[in-house]
């Protein structure tokens, strides 16, 4: 009697347990898929960006719209740091992710669309 009872109650913990498993499978799973997504909606935006060949004029006027209160109206720093020679120091995949990605504040993150991107990372390489 008391075996029969004990194995029930392990059946039963072994069900908890199952279910505890296929929980955190689950979660897993719905967690990666959201990185997953992102990481492809990052990629793709990264490469429409690339794929563009940018105004400097225009990244100019963005940069003085956005940029100057932290930068400098010519790029040589203020609150931020000089600008020029940035492309010899940062790829454009780490200057795009400077300026989308918010990771170093009070760098605020920019929700800027891959065409004035581009017109930035361009007026970004006509600093010397
Ligand atoms: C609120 C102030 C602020 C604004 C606005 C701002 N930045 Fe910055 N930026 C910073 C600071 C501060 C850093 C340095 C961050 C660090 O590395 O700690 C920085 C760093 C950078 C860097 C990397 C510099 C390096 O030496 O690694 C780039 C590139 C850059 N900013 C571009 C831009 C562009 C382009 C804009 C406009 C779209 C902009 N920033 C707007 C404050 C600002």
């Amino acid at each position: 009697m008391s075996t029969s009872s004990s194995t029930a109650a392990e059946r039963n913990s072994k069900r908890e347990f199952l279910k505890i498993v296929l929980i955190v499978f689950g979660v897993s799973l719905i967690c990666f898929s959201i990185f997953f997504v992102n990481h492809q909606e990052n990629n793709k935006y990264i490469f429409e960006t690339l794929e563009l060949n940018g105004s400097a004029e225009e990244g100019d006027a963005l940069f003085k719209i956005n940029c100057v209160g932290c930068h400098g109206i010519t790029a040589r720093g203020l609150v931020g740091p000089d600008l020029h020679s940035i492309t010899k120091r940062l790829n454009d995949k780490q200057i795009i992710k400077q300026v989308t990605g918010g990771l170093t504040p009070p760098m605020p993150s920019f929700e800027i669309d891959p065409v004035n991107m581009s017109n930035l990372l361009k007026y970004l390489h006509s600093l010397e």
